[in-house]
């Protein structure tokens, strides 16, 4: 029953309108849906007409207003067929009854928090009636919701309201429609008891655009930040996309019980809420940036995703690549773009190398699944993304530029597929792109082997590229890929005007083969070699450059992210030494290079801290790819920071006196970026375990007039697991306990303390009032954190951190298989764990799939990562 990308069949028939008559009720909603159908002449033959359902409750059904007979259909929950169908167009009118408040799925119509909202994406919308649910069927919507008054006072759904009116005995209605076509994943309805925070834009063309934020009441005041993102983002898309906004209103609603970031249904964007409420004293300045960029990319899907949308769900990335570039380059020009641009590699490099190297590895457009909702991952969006950039990169920006104006305009209310997107930049820069197609078809991430000859006599640098393609699942054997490679060449005095055949060199060759040579020329000097600038192309880069070479890198790299790659790197030298002889003597020469970022950092603190982070032990567990064993990770890792933090201690007392934030919070950048260099300062203070640093921590955390301070010495006092850290625990849990999204953050820390006392920590926080399995974020910030972002205690050596995750994933499973399953992907690195923990991981994962009745979900990842 998978389904493969080979078997796509253009729909059997259409459906030009649809009008749907929602009756509200908590346990017993009515939906009668009307669709205008006819044949598809686009398709084959004629084909009976089968429509889509999932757990529906079938009640009746009329064909051009006449009721149907009992032999002229059937009905299951999971399918409506009509045997012989009119030829021609023809009214399908079908009504059904659902109950919202026992949808524990967050799939279809559900309940959170006294409010009726949907998802639909991607198959949710047969939850609700029986249709084609797929993206290339585009339908004109008009909605019409009716509730008690008192219950739902907000009637919203996609488009613009055209009626609204009070019914007797207590209820009322409202009427939306929605003039673009649209595929159903793209549906929403909410009705609840919301406050609302309105505003207006006017696009450039003069259109005057009411918006909204609906939010619980008591929270209005929470949402202007998001509000200000989205006008932002508004005016950034006209500007940079040539892209506006084309309906008189455009809604957010901010839900607590979501099982991800948002949605982008047309007009009517779905939020979970803790990608929308910000108040200093609740959100940290990431929370504040996750904010920005979550609004800006669901405001961004209304052209790519909603306008011009896929096909079917193979080209997810289409939409989903596309738009997490776009809102990466938003946040890039509203912040610093080096800053922004590391930030993105360190998630890439966490998320998706470490699928794309495990079993769950597929290509960015994947070409078979069992289930979609599995396929929202990193190698969609991230990588997705990243092969965005490379096209732009590739084609240059003016023919990037005119490529994307083509797409606007050729397939403008379609639905299609990446061969249609590459085709345009193919078209506008004049290219074959066939063999970049082999970005979107074979997974893993490609190792490419720089080696470089200087030679004194011709002047000249003869750089060797070598592509090694790892095999993954299911593709053994890969063809060479073609990367853009963005370079310079390092001398005394920084980049050296280099050739390269015969014309001043322009920072980008395109490498393609197998190996390939390039040949610089007007090399006076013996250059280091700056690699991968801006991180090119999402690929692991080999070069072996000696200490000197990556000090000279981080000193004068024209390039911020390779002085930054180069901080990186020297420490991952550092570090892996340490994990193999924990013995090693401390090396002078990256002191110096530390004590020299710490006091430069400064200048742009931002940037400071991240040179200053050391890598994660998860990076360093990817680093070493085999037989890891986290504890000896942590031990070096810590011992490390130990060392730094008493030679570095008075350089470090010093920067986190004097970086100090003037004036009120604000969650602008620079103010952000102080923050973020003097916190690293703190943490790293701190990790000798000297009182007076601890002590400065535990002045911050009762000190500060905002969340990103409090919570960086939250974690840092937890993390020290000291009486103190304990007793700031209660502190902020007396503050904030009845504030359920900083509760979360509460939650997360307690469950990322590396200590071995944590899973009973965790164990004991499930049973907090607080904590409930039913709700995706307290899920997430607790049983998430703990398996995905505590690398020693979720693979303890007795195997305890991987049963409570089985049990988790088993316990959650029946409610909510989409949350289950993401759970479940903590275990997408088991195979690269030492023997022991293997054993027990893949234990655990066994005991999972031998549980009957598994959700698809559930059993789709569990079978992935055992294969
Ligand atoms: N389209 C949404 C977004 O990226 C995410 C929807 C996720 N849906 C899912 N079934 N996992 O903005
Ligand atoms: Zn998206």
């Amino acid at each position: 029953e998978p389904v493969r990308l080979a078997d796509y069949r253009v729909p059997a028939f259409l459906i030009d309108t649809v009008h749907l008559d929602i009756r509200l009720d908590r346990t017993r909603t009515r939906i009668v849906a009307t669709l205008a159908m006819r044949p598809n002449a686009a398709a084959d033959s004629p084909a009976p007409l089968e429509l889509d359902g999932d757990g529906l409750d079938f009640v009746a059904a009329t064909l051009d207003g006449r009721a149907l007979p009992p032999e002229a259909f059937s009905v299951s929950a999971q399918r409506f067929t009509l045997a012989a169908p009119p030829q021609g167009p023809f009214v399908l009118a079908i009504e059904t009854v659902l109950d919202p408040s026992a949808n524990t799925q967050l799939m279809g119509l559900y309940r959170s928090n006294a409010c009726y909202c949907t998802q639909c994406e991607a198959e949710g919308f047969r939850r609700i009636t029986y249709f084609l649910d797929r993206p290339d069927v585009l339908s004109v919507y008009t909605t019409r919701i009716e509730a008690r008054r008192d219950e739902a006072p907000t009637l919203l759904a996609n488009g613009n309201r055209i009626e609204a009116g009070v019914l007797g005995d207590g209820r009322h209605f409202a009427v939306w429609h929605d003039p673009f076509p649209k595929p159903s994943y793209l549906f929403a309805m909410v009705a609840g008891d919301l406050a609302v925070m309105r505003d207006r834009f006017t696009t450039r063309s003069g259109r005057e655009v009411t918006l909204e934020i609906h939010v619980e009441h008591g929270k209005q005041e929470r949402c202007a930040y998001a509000m200000d993102a989205l006008k932002r983002s508004m005016r950034w898309d006209e500007e940079a996309f040539g892209r506006e906004y084309d309906l008189d209103i455009f809604m957010i609603v901010a839900v607590s019980d979501f099982n991800m970031g948002a949605m982008e249904n047309k007009g009517l964007n779905v939020f979970n809420d803790k990608y929308v409420l910000a108040l200093p004293e609740t959100a940290t300045d990431q929370d504040y940036a996750n904010i920005e960029a979550i609004i800006a990319h669901e405001y961004f899907h209304n052209w790519t995703g909603n306008r011009i949308t896929c096909r079917d769900w193979f080209q997810l990335c289409l939409k989903e690549g596309l738009t997490v570039f776009r809102d990466q380059e938003f946040s890039s020009d509203q912040r610093s773009r080096p800053v922004k641009r590391i930030a993105d590699v360190k998630t890439l490099r966490a998320q998706q190398f470490a699928e794309d190297g495990g079993p769950l590895a597929h290509p960015v457009r994947p070409e078979v699944y069992s289930e979609i909702n599995n396929f929202y991952t990193a190698t969609v969006y991230e990588k997705g993304a990243e092969v965005v950039r490379m096209l732009k990169t590739l084609v240059g920006d003016a023919a990037f530029a005119a490529g994307m104006d083509l797409y606007f305009v050729r397939h403008d209310g379609q639905a299609v597929t990446i061969e249609d997107f590459i085709a345009c930049f193919a078209e506008a820069s004049g290219r074959d792109l066939g063999q970049f197609m082999l970005w979107y078809r074979q997974s893993g991430t490609p190792e490419i082997a720089a080696e470089g000859r200087w030679d004194e006599a011709s002047a000249t640098y003869t750089l060797t590229l070598r592509q090694t393609l790892p095999p993954t699942p299911g593709q053994p054997q890969k063809e060479p890929m073609l990367f853009p490679i963005r370079l310079g060449l390092v001398g005394g005095a920084g980049d050296l005007p280099i050739t390269l055949e015969g014309r001043p060199f322009e920072g980008v060759v395109a490498f393609g083969r197998p190996a390939q040579e390039f040949v610089f020329g007007n090399v006076a000097e013996k250059p280091v070699p700056s690699l991968l600038r801006g991180f090119s192309a999402p690929v692991k880069l080999v070069l072996d450059l000696g200490e000197d070479d990556m000090l000279t890198l981080l000193a004068r790299d024209s390039d911020p992210f390779n002085r930054w790659q180069a901080a990186q790197n020297y420490a991952t030298r550092v570090l892996l030494r340490l994990v193999a002889d924990p013995s090693s003597p401390l090396d002078p020469r990256f002191v110096e290079a530390v004590r020299r970022i710490l006091a430069e950092g400064r200048r742009d603190p931002a940037f400071g801290a991240l040179c200053l982070a050391l890598p994660s032990e998860a990076d360093l567990a990817r680093e070493i790819g085999r037989d890891v064993d986290p504890d000896a990770i942590h031990r070096a890792r810590q011992g490390l920071r130990a060392a730094l933090s008493r030679v570095l201690a008075a350089d470090l007392a010093h920067a986190v006196e004097t970086l100090v934030v003037d004036g009120l919070y604000s969650p602008q950048a620079r103010d952000a970026g102080l923050r973020s260099l003097r916190n690293v300062a703190l943490d790293l203070a701190c990790a000798g375990g000297g009182t007076a640093a601890l002590e400065r921590a535990q002045a911050q955390f009762d000190g500060s007039d905002n969340m990103t301070d409090r919570m960086a010495a939250l974690t840092t006092l937890a993390f020290s697991a000291t009486a103190a850290g304990e007793r700031a625990l209660a502190r902020f849990h007396e503050r904030y306990g009845d504030d359920p999204l900083v509760v979360d953050k509460w939650l997360s820390v307690q469950a990322m303390i590396p200590h071995e006392s944590t899973l009973a920590r965790v164990k004991e926080l499930m049973r907090h009032p607080a904590f409930s399995l039913h709700n995706p974020n307290r899920v997430r910030a607790l049983v998430g954190a703990f398996s995905s972002g505590n690398q020693t205690q979720f693979n303890r050596p007795d195997g305890e951190g991987y049963r409570l995750l089985r049990d988790v994933v088993l316990t959650i499973d029946p409610k909510n298989p989409q949350l289950a399953a993401r759970l479940l992907g903590a275990f997408k690195a088991w195979r690269a764990l030492e023997s022991g923990r293997r054993a027990l991981a893949e234990a655990s994962l066994r005991e999972i799939v031998a549980r009957p009745s598994l959700s698809r979900d559930v059993a789709d990842i569990a079978g992935r990562a055992l294969a």
